[in-house]
């Protein structure tokens, strides 16, 4: 059965002692709250990856993730982090395809597919991001920005590896601006990348494939959105900075 996930993403907030503290106060009100086949992670900046993946470690349904990973192995790239080098903190998720890296730092789907690639090989799965812009939304061509996204970006991996991804359909509209998608427009996308990974992969993967949306997505919204069939949990932004919101938005599915 495919998990329920509640991950948050920090983006480049909390400094590193409130970064601890947030991450203890989420570990400590969750950890009642997660049941059965669900689980929450925290995508953190770097600097917090080790000491709160060492604090998550008694803690069965806590994981931890980075947001971001280099392409290559490793080498003279200034300031960069390798795949390697975050699984070695104790993270096991990253979060690669994120529309804020595609948009302000220009990563491309085949740059992406190359990351993808390299989480996979040094054992972090990735949450692998996709969604139109208001744009693609408006012109109602979002159903083929999305396939494209998809193939471009994970559909070359064997249905084994593919088995270690999580989506995340976040609209590029709904992200950080307060407008979420409707239950129903955002279950209709669902719907249609779990059709497209059953074209590929066959039903079964499709029906294990965790499916989350993200796009302000916080405590009051999040019981109408996951409810719908094909959300299996969210991805969370701003609401992930405050211990209370991220851990309400986790106990929707008690
Ligand atoms: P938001 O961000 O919840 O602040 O809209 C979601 C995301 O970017 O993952």
């Amino acid at each position: 059965m495919r998990k329920k996930i509640v991950a948050g993403n920090w983006k480049m907030n909390m400094d590193y002692q409130e970064g601890i503290s947030l991450f203890s106060e989420v570990a400590n009100m969750v950890k009642d709250e997660v049941i059965g086949n669900q689980l929450v992670i925290v995508c953190s900046p770097f600097i917090h990856l080790h000491s709160i993946a060492s604090l998550a470690k008694d803690n069965n349904n806590v994981f931890v993730g980075a947001q971001n990973i280099h392409q290559e192995e490793a080498g003279a790239y200034t300031g960069e982090i390798s795949a390697k080098q975050a699984r070695s903190t104790g993270a096991e998720y990253v979060i690669l395809g994120h529309s804020e890296r595609r948009a302000y730092f220009g990563e491309s789907d085949e740059l992406l597919a190359k990351k993808v690639n390299g989480a996979l090989a040094h054992g972090l799965s990735p949450i692998f991001c996709i969604g139109e812009t208001k744009e693609e939304r408006e012109s109602g061509q979002f159903f083929e920005v999305i396939k494209s996204q998809l193939e471009k970006g994970v559909f070359h991996l064997s249905a084994s590896d593919f088995s270690k991804v999580v989506l995340a359909y976040e609209p590029v509209w709904a992200i950080g601006t307060g407008l979420t998608a409707s239950p129903e427009q955002a279950q209709e996308v669902h719907a249609f990348i779990r059709k497209e990974i059953a074209a590929k992969y066959g039903a079964a993967v499709a029906d294990d494939t965790s499916i989350l949306y993200g796009g302000s997505c916080n405590p009051k919204n999040a019981p109408d959105l996951f409810s719908q069939t094909d959300i299996d949990g969210g991805l969370i932004g701003g609401a992930s900075l405050k211990s209370r919101d991220f851990t309400d938005i986790v106990k929707v599915f008690n």
